[in-house]
């Protein structure tokens, strides 16, 4: 089976992993901190506003309590989100309310922001969908004139980037995945981003049980009684630890190789599968944007694209789609009618195997059960 997402996990991180092993420490430690270092300047921002996390999911939930939302507060979301945006906010007592997506890249556009917002609206949220940055800096620009936070949920996009600047570090906080269908996997983990430093100060404490002065080894020398503490908030415990860390310094390493291999796949894919009848590419990427190109999507005809994932899946090539629009859910409210492009999106999107481990005879084989599965399917739809 070809896999739609697969870690590419080797020699490297083994050894990285035994020598944590081997300093007889796996919590929280110096490689947490020299990761955070290194991803902060991979993304373009100081150390100090970045604090690494055990998931993206956890960051985000994070996010919504340090931006104080909560009853009577409204988020926008885009309808086609991950769930762990949306649980987020509805955790924390907030609404939800979905907006609508551009059904050719399932990115929301301002206008589609726009129209939602209330005097209620206390942020939005927003995903780069496959690693596609949409409309962040224009949706960034938005929140600003109105005074609204922005929130990035950036899981899929460690790479992508708007005229040279990270996606995630548009708005009021990022939140970055590491999780084990991510590109730079640690098994779990994540980055939140705050562009307040306070912000940052807060997540480091409130992502710690609260404490303000933690003991521990770090600072057995400085202290008398060394297992004292403060505790300024109801906090969690959201921190990672240094056998993740370990595995994430040495993917970040290969992150560019990585994404080498990832823009060759997707162009191979646009140049196959261009021009076949009845599906459409993902719309390109505009001038100075960049992708991490975490999903390749194709758009079929609603009425085949279910027999084509199926067919696939009979000919051992796995597919998905990525989100389920979460505004039909139940828990959300179940409305079918009110989001066309989100609706469209779901009943045409395909997402194909896309990782770094793929081969050229891999994609190869990729390209020709699709065609096939695409000609067989709209001849057997037509008669
Ligand atoms: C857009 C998006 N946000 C958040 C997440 C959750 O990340 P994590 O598993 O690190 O909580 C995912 C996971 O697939 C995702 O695709």
């Amino acid at each position: 089976m070809i896999n739609v997402f697969q870690p590419s996990l080797g020699v490297e991180e083994l050894a990285a992993v035994k020598d944590v092993f081997d300093s007889g420490w796996v919590g929280k430690g110096p490689r947490t901190t020299r990761f955070e270092a290194e991803l902060a300047g991979h993304l373009g921002v100081p150390a100090a506003h970045v604090v690494s996390m055990n998931s993206c999911t956890e960051a985000m939930f994070l996010a919504v309590e340090l931006l104080g939302i909560g009853p009577g507060d409204e988020v926008v979301l885009p309808a086609v989100s991950f769930v762990g945006a949306a649980n987020a906010v509805a955790a924390r007592g907030g609404t939800v309310r979905f907006c609508d997506v551009d059904p050719a890249s399932l990115n929301p556009r301002p206008d589609h922001v726009e129209r939602m917002l209330t005097g209620r609206t206390k942020a939005v949220l927003v995903l780069h969908y496959g690693g596609f940055p949409g409309w962040v800096a224009e949706i960034a620009a938005l929140c600003h004139d109105r005074g609204i936070a922005l929130v990035e949920d950036a899981a899929c996009s460690i790479a992508s980037r708007v005229d040279g600047r990270a996606c995630g570090t548009f708005g009021d906080v990022g939140a970055w995945s590491f999780d084990a269908m991510k590109i730079l996997v640690t098994g779990d983990g994540g980055l939140l981003y705050a562009r307040d430093p306070e912000l940052a100060v807060r997540a480091r404490r409130d992502g710690y049980l609260g404490m303000d002065k933690v003991s521990g080894f770090s600072q057995v020398a400085h202290a008398d009684r060394w297992w004292e503490f403060e505790v300024c908030s109801f906090g969690r415990r959201s921190v990672t630890n240094d056998l993740a860390a370990a595995i994430g310094l040495v993917q970040l390493g290969r992150l560019a190789g990585f994404m080498r291999r990832r823009r060759e796949i997707a162009a191979a894919y646009d140049a196959e599968l261009a021009g076949v009848p009845g599906l459409r590419t993902p719309p390109p990427l505009p001038a100075g944007h960049e992708s991490s190109h975490w999903l390749y999507w194709i758009r079929l005809d609603e009425r085949v694209r279910d027999a084509v994932a199926r067919r696939l899946y009979e000919r051992e090539v796995y597919t998905t789609f990525r989100y389920p629009p979460l505004h039909r859910m139940p828990i959300y409210g179940a409305d079918r009618t009110a989001l066309p492009g989100a609706e469209q999106a779901a009943a045409e999107t395909l997402c194909l195997p896309m990782h770094q481990s793929l081969t050229d005879a891999d994609v190869a084989q990729v390209v020709a059960e699709v065609r096939a599965a695409v000609a067989a399917e709209t001849t057997f739809a037509r008669r």
